[in-house]
């Protein structure tokens, strides 16, 4: 991941948030090149969705009535236990708080540490042997250090200590922690004006359902888009994009008959994984999780994650919900609207059913980004081989569609390089680059994930072709410059 980090920072793809002054947690900006990469997963989610005639697309803002947010159990339920220390005053899930625990039986000691250790704690548990007892394991896992002893799992919790500050037995009660930001509307900052920043955007679609569906004329099933910002107050911000406070989502709700729902949950799913798969994740690389009964969202039914394997291991990128009528049930009660559908062939008028396809934007960027990212032998101008980042992303979401370069900058290469540029620019996002050797440009392109490079030698001169090198392969192909944007286009369609 560190690498991935420092390469998006270098290559402008992401920088900390508000970096001169130290960044922001859980906040991170698009550059140059991540700004591309993140609006064409964008655009080809877009595609996939409402270029079919059974999805239409919205646009919701971010505030909502608040009424939505109890409506949709946000206010109640869109809680994690938390336990503040009162010494530094830092908050933790309680099942990270490490905690030293004995044995009942042999007195042995054990360390629960998750998941840092610094020196603040090592010197708190000190006095119970470090090198003996330290052992980070899972949250469940409490058993006795000593093999011998017959009672393994009969422990008492001897103290609780701070991961930060390393104060013992210093921890609040639990409570109940609401991850929606607040805010106020209006000049008073009282109760009566708060608002919440939308922690998910589906819920824009559910109060617009009846909306669109007259606006738009569609019968069930049917699909509403959007694409949009959502934020949450995550306590713990981790592994650079993949859980921040600020993000974007691609959120479709499905409206279908209920008795329908399963067929289509299980449509939903294939075509998610398809999505994903086609645009280059490799198929061993992304897995479905299926939620546990007792862990699933209180609106659903059924769930299932696709996750994707990142270097710390596999984390959800997209969730597949049946929601069943759920939401649409919430807002009829809470707003005394009927939010029921007519459907004209039966005469019936019902609640439809809802399946919720749930993409990170942001963590989508990412699983692309990680899998892209390859270290490789290539060979250099005088035939030795030498490293080189190349990022393999799939055409159709590189920043930079086409480099353009001269070969030397004389000989009147710059003026047709500079023409070729001009012919695609219209069509694709180009890039001109001049300085250096061609090798080291080839280089930087490769670092970008450009797919190809475009370069006018002295042949060109002659027979007005140019070489049009393919970054993955490294291959290069001689094709008339009239070609090239008819080249390139047919590739993106591949
Ligand atoms: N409307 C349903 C919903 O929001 P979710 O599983 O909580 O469901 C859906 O979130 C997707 O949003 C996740 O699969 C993930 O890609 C993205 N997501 C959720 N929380 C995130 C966070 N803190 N940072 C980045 N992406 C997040």
């Amino acid at each position: 991941m560190d690498k991935i980090v420092s390469l998006s920072k270098r290559r402008g793809f992401v920088f900390q948030s508000s970096e001169i002054y130290g960044g922001l947690n859980g906040c991170w900006d698009y550059g140059p090149l991540g700004v591309e990469l993140l609006r064409n997963i964008k655009d080809q989610w877009w595609q996939a969705m409402t270029y079919r005639e059974d999805i239409e697309g919205i646009d919701a803002s971010i505030l909502m009535h608040p009424r939505v947010w109890e409506a949709s159990g946000h206010v109640a339920n869109f809680t994690d236990p938390m336990v503040d220390c009162k010494q530094c005053k830092h908050r933790f899930r309680p099942e990270l708080v490490p905690r030293v625990i004995q044995c009942t039986n042999c007195n042995k000691y054990r360390v629960k540490i998750i998941p840092e250790v610094n020196d603040a704690l090592l010197n708190a548990i000190s006095m119970y042997g470090v090198d003996d007892v330290i052992k980070a394991f899972a949250a469940d896992e409490m058993y006795c250090p000593n093999p011998n002893c017959e009672k393994q799992t009969d422990f008492k919790i001897i103290e609780t200590i701070c991961p930060d500050c390393g104060t013992k037995n210093s921890f609040s009660p639990p409570r109940k922690f609401n991850l929606m930001f607040k805010t106020f509307v209006g000049p008073v900052e009282d109760e009566g004006s708060v608002v919440y920043l939308r922690p998910e955007t589906a819920q824009g679609i559910y109060v617009n359902f009846l909306n669109v569906q007259a606006a738009s004329r569609q019968k069930l099933p049917f699909g509403i888009a959007q694409i949009g910002k959502a934020f949450r107050n995550e306590i713990n911000t981790k592994n650079f994009l993949f859980r921040t406070r600020e993000f974007e989502q691609m959120e479709m709700q499905f409206f279908v008959k209920p008795g329908s729902d399963v067929e289509w949950f299980n449509y939903w799913k294939e075509e998610r994984m398809k999505w994903f798969v086609n645009l280059g994740l490799p198929r061993e690389k992304i897995q479905f999780h299926q939620h546990e009964p007792d862990k699933l969202a209180h609106y659903a039914k059924d769930a299932f994650d696709v996750e994707y394997q990142f270097p710390f291991g596999w984390g959800e990128i997209e969730g597949i919900h049946n929601r069943t009528d759920y939401d649409l049930s919430k807002h009829e009660e809470f707003s005394g609207k009927s939010m029921k559908y007519f459907d004209e062939e039966t005469k019936e008028r019902f609640t439809p059913y809802i399946i919720e396809t749930s993409a990170g934007a942001s963590r989508s960027f990412m699983a692309f980004l990680v899998d892209a990212y390859r270290e490789e032998d290539a060979p250099t101008a005088d035939g030795k081989a030498e490293m080189r980042v190349v990022l393999k992303l799939h055409p159709r979401l590189a920043p930079i569609k086409v480099a353009v370069f001269p070969l030397v900058n004389r000989d009147g290469m710059p003026e047709i390089a500079r023409k070729i540029e001009a012919l695609v620019r219209p069509h694709f996002r180009v890039f001109y680059d001049d300085s250096g050797a061609v090798g080291r440009r080839y280089r930087r392109q490769d670092e970008a994930g450009t797919p190809y490079c475009v370069t006018v030698d002295s042949q060109t001169l002659q027979d007005n072709t140019v070489t049009v090198r393919d970054r993955d392969t490294m291959q290069q192909e001689r094709i008339v410059i009239d070609e090239i944007v008819r080249y390139t286009a047919g590739k993106l369609a591949q």
